[in-house]
């Protein structure tokens, strides 16, 4: 016991010295970095502009191998269970914030994302669908691995209140498109590093969003202190995250996605860092976006133009 929370101070001691020494180094890059919108069109824009699959076999088997331990108690999955805190509300205020922006009747506290259409892209076990769901929505999960869904689904069926407001489904983005018409919202929690084609997810999942709805997306950064806090400590050392579950190269700096957004008609809202603390097991907003960070975009209205609100507010 006393080895463990020795381990998680250690952590805590090397993630803010990392940060520390972050920060300094993204101050030295404000000095040096110019525009480099011409290397991220060379990269992103595909010669046929055509949607590919955005399904990674291999990431498939790393999800299919730890299928069944979503919903343990201090299993593999906890940072993600822990995420909730700061990523439900983060839908529910947006939410709310919009349809007061809207005029429209005020909603009731306890459901306030009653009416309101949510797609769960990569919604694994369902940790982030069911709480959405407790909020009034009607949630929409889908995911690659059949195994996921079938836990999704057993898990939905003690909780008589959430099951006519959860459909699971097994599948993926650019299948739905044929058939599931568009959301008011589109989440894609931590998937965003997993997928095989980002420019094709960006682009299937923008369309599965109405106009003038939002998509919220967390994900990981691609810095070395990602590399070393994410994919060394947590994964290697403290054991917080199943070894081998993130992949540097697809790791995703926000401006990647905040340019295929834009490209998609949408305008980034804002960019929050999220911080895990090890020590309390618990996730804050920072304003640091070097690790893990969420955002929100939100489509253009189908008749207004998309320079109305093309800046984000980096926090
Ligand atoms: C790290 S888990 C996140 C699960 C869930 N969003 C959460 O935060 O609790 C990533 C999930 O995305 C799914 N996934 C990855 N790529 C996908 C794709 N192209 N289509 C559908 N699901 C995908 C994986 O099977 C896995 O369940």
């Amino acid at each position: 016991m006393s080895t463990r929370l020795g381990l998680r101070y250690a952590a805590l001691c090397i993630i803010r010295s990392l940060h520390r020494q972050q920060r300094l180094l993204n101050c030295r890059r404000c000095f040096f970095s110019t525009s480099n919108s011409a290397i991220k069109s060379q990269r992103f824009d595909t010669e046929d502009g055509s949607a590919k699959n955005t399904v990674d076999e291999a990431e498939r088997q790393k999800f299919v191998a730890l299928s069944q331990v979503w919903w343990d108690e201090g299993g593999e999955f906890d940072l993600l269970h822990a995420m909730n805190d700061l990523r439900v509300p983060m839908v529910r205020d947006a939410v709310t914030a919009n349809h007061e922006r809207l005029g429209h009747t005020p909603l009731t506290k306890s459901k306030p994302l009653a009416n309101t259409r949510i797609l769960d892209v990569g919604c694994g076990g369902g940790i982030l669908s069911e709480p959405l769901a407790r909020l009034g929505a009607s949630v929409t999960g889908i995911d690659m691995v059949e195994e996921n869904i079938k836990i999704a689904e057993s898990h939905l069926s003690n909780d008589i209140e959430l099951l006519p407001r959860i459909q699971y489904r097994w599948t993926s983005p650019e299948e739905l498109l044929h058939t599931d018409g568009q959301f008011d919202v589109v989440v894609a929690s931590e998937v965003a590093e997993h997928v095989s084609d980002l420019v094709s997810f960006i682009e299937v999942c923008g369309k599965l969003v109405k106009p003038g709805g939002s998509f919220f997306l967390t994900t990981i950064n691609k810095t070395w202190l990602s590399y070393a806090l994410a994919l060394t400590i947590a994964e290697r050392f403290m054991k917080i995250v199943p070894v081998g579950t993130h992949d540097y190269e697809k790791l995703v700096p926000p401006s990647d996605l905040q340019y295929l957004l834009e490209k998609n008609n949408f305008a980034v809202r804002w960019i929050h860092g999220m911080f895990y603390n090890p020590l309390t097991g618990k996730w804050s907003w920072t304003r640091m976006t070097n690790m893990n960070y969420a955002l929100q975009a939100v489509k253009a209205e189908e008749n207004t133009s998309q320079s109305e609100e093309s800046s984000a507010e980096q926090t």
